[in-house]
């Protein structure tokens, strides 16, 4: 069967490409969103993203990564990183793999960003290596077993 991944991006990924491009860089994240799509689509998998800049909804998508029977979630918590339990307790709840990517370094940043709620839970977790790490973690997941 084909490989059904869900892209999750958290609150404000969606003004990427103009949000502080010395940290963020000026990809835009429609152009981030088409491209991991067609990484995917060449690789016969399928992919579809998420952006939302509301926890209930982040959660409410994740619960539906579950009764859509999606193989692999790659997520990019954004500032939920520091603070959401609830989204970690979802992404526990539903039980599917994931990777966790952070455009930036966020060990490189305030001491508050070094802690993530999420990296524990996680398969693995990218940082740094801003659009590149969406890539890696998609080849990641197409490769992923289980
Ligand atoms: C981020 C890092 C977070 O600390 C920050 O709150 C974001 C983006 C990143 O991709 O580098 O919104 O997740």
């Amino acid at each position: 069967m084909a490989k059904s991944i869900l892209l999750v991006h958290g609150p404000n990924l969606n003004l990427l490409g103009t949000r502080e491009p010395a940290l963020y860089g000026t990809t835009t994240l429609a152009e981030i969103d088409l491209e991991m799509a067609a990484l995917a689509t060449s690789a016969g998998a399928s992919l579809e993203s998420v952006q939302s800049n509301h926890e209930g909804v982040v959660i409410d998508t994740i619960h539906k990564a579950k009764r859509d029977q999606r193989d692999f979630i790659i997520i990019n918590p954004a500032g939920f990183t520091h603070t959401s339990v609830p989204v970690r307790d979802a992404l526990a709840a539903v039980d599917i793999p994931f990777v966790e990517v952070h455009l930036s370094n966020i060990h490189r940043r305030e001491a508050w960003r070094r802690h993530s709620y999420f990296s524990d839970l996680a398969v693995g977790m990218v940082c740094g290596l801003g659009p590149e790490g969406y890539r890696a973690a998609l080849r990641f997941a197409l490769a992923h077993e289980g």
